[in-house]
């Protein structure tokens, strides 16, 4: 016999299906317009976009022309951010917004652990219960800074199986959304973006979207920046030159789409580090046509052009940066966001791996696919490491002991996807990441083997004696 919640998990199971399906299929068909910081124009039905003004008397199509501002109206013009949006309805028509519950969703400033200097590492989140969304399955394992000041940022992890039918925005920051297993469907105010595992996808502060799983039956999961500071950008390239890095033009902006739909849809609005919920009698993902640079994108990190050392040494980790959050210093980042991607080595009298340091800015770790070349094991996929200002890291003993020994031909490093969210600030955790079942015992234990320099037992050749 089966039970009324078996009953309805498989309804749901099937509805999730379905919308699955659907979302697999239109994110087959989906177009995008190319370039990093563009001023793009789109249209879904021809001639809803004015031409030559932004707010005209009439909007064409009797549309409503609203501004989104992503800066302040009077930042420098290389600095500001802003779309024009033509709407089936303005914004302004909601109803009052209400408190709703935070679930596993929290906000800097981060106070309720002790900030922990130890090398820490997680596994995979737990499954998530039949019917989570991905803003249910959003998990808040730290940060720093403090979301109202527009300084820090926040990680987040998610696992959803269910297709979000609520909207949500983030009126605290950009969405860095990084797909670990499962492609994702983005629905948002500005069009259709496809993610998939490689794939970061961006939301700019205070868009509205939706994410719907790509595969159905399955759970989708992944890692989240949520930036509160200045909006990521393309680092400089300095005497790399024109090219490299993250080219501009790989990062795909969405054409316009809406839905003209009646009918009760729940917005959800994170505001100051607390969701709150309102219910609409339309949906607000009712953009016809848009102009801006304000906008989400995906880029596919294996069009990453890695640049590292053709002679000898490890650079710097910052060479493989593709997005940065510049704060008030040159060159100090709120938060970058470095990825690990397949590469080259081919430096002579080197130790080819990632080399022991510590680090002024603290470092979150997480894995794509494969492995990463610095840990041989307990790094995985869907998990994470925590390495928090000036704590000393780098190659597990296994790492340390091949790579020394290691015959130094070119070698191409092409097993793994590892990503990193390097911030100014410690990373302060969340009570319930430091008491999680699926943080890791005795991570320390990675570099425990480590012998002494000069053999076992010995002292360093010519530093023997007091
Ligand atoms: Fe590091």
């Amino acid at each position: 016999m089966t039970s009324s919640a078996e009953q309805a998990r498989g309804e749901h199971t099937d509805t999730a299906q379905a919308s699955a399906e659907r979302a697999r299929k239109t994110a087959e068909g989906l177009s995008y317009l190319s370039g990093f910081g563009n001023q793009h124009s789109t249209e879904a039905v021809p001639g809803a976009l004015p031409t030559g003004r932004n707010s005209p008397q009439r909007a064409p199509l009797g549309l409503y022309a609203e501004q989104l501002s992503g800066s302040a109206f009077t930042e420098p013009r290389a600095h500001n951010r802003r779309s024009w949006l033509y709407r089936i309805r303005p914004s302004a028509a909601h109803p009052r917004f209400v408190r709703t519950g935070n679930g596993t969703v929290r906000t800097a400033p981060f106070t309720e652990a002790d900030p922990d200097p130890n090398r820490l590492r997680w596994n995979p989140l737990p499954e998530p219960a039949p019917g989570t969304d991905f803003l249910a399955g959003l998990w808040t394992l730290g940060g720093n800074g403090d979301a109202a000041q527009r300084a820090g940022m926040a990680i987040h992890l998610y696992a959803a199986n269910a297709p979000m039918t609520r909207v949500f925005s983030d009126a605290d920051g950009e969405l860095l959304v990084v797909p670990e297993r499962g492609g994702l469907l983005l629905r948002t105010e500005l069009g259709l973006l496809r993610a998939e595992p490689g794939h970061v996808a961006l939301i700019p502060r205070g868009v509205r979207f939706r994410v719907e799983p790509l595969t159905a039956g399955t759970t989708a999961r992944g890692y989240v920046c949520e930036n509160y500071g200045s909006p990521f950008v393309l680092p400089d390239l300095g005497p790399i030159g024109a090219n490299g890095l993250a080219n501009p033009r790989d990062f795909l902006a969405p054409v316009a789409a809406y839905e003209e739909t009646a009918g009760p849809v729940e917005v959800v609005n994170k505001f100051c580090g607390n969701l709150w919920k309102a219910t609409y009698d339309h949906s607000p993902l009712d953009v016809v046509a848009w102009h801006g640079n304000h906008v989400p994108y995906v880029y596919d990190l294996h069009r990453f052009n890695v640049i590292g050392s053709i002679s000898y040494d490890h650079p710097d980790p910052s060479i493989f940066t593709v997005l940065t959050s510049p704060s008030d210093t040159p060159g100090l980042a709120g938060v970058d966001f470095v990825v690990f991607a397949p590469r080259w080595l081919v430096g002579e009298d080197t130790f080819r791996p990632p080399y022991f340091h510590r680090n002024v800015m603290s470092e979150y770790m997480g894995l794509v696919e494969g492995a990463y070349d610095a840990k041989a094991e307990g790094f995985v996929p869907g998990g994470g490491s925590l390495h928090n200002m000036m704590s000393a890291h780098g190659p597990d003993q296994e790492t340390f002991d091949r790579a020394s020994a290691a015959e130094l031909k070119p070698q191409k490093i092409d097993d793994g996807l590892a990503f990193m969210f390097e911030t100014r600030w410690p990373v302060t955790l969340t009570p319930q990441a430091r008491d999680a079942d699926h943080l890791q015992d005795g991570y320390d234990d990675v570099w425990r083997g480590l012998r002494q320099a000069g053999g076992p037992g010995g002292s360093p050749r010519g530093h023997s004696g007091p």
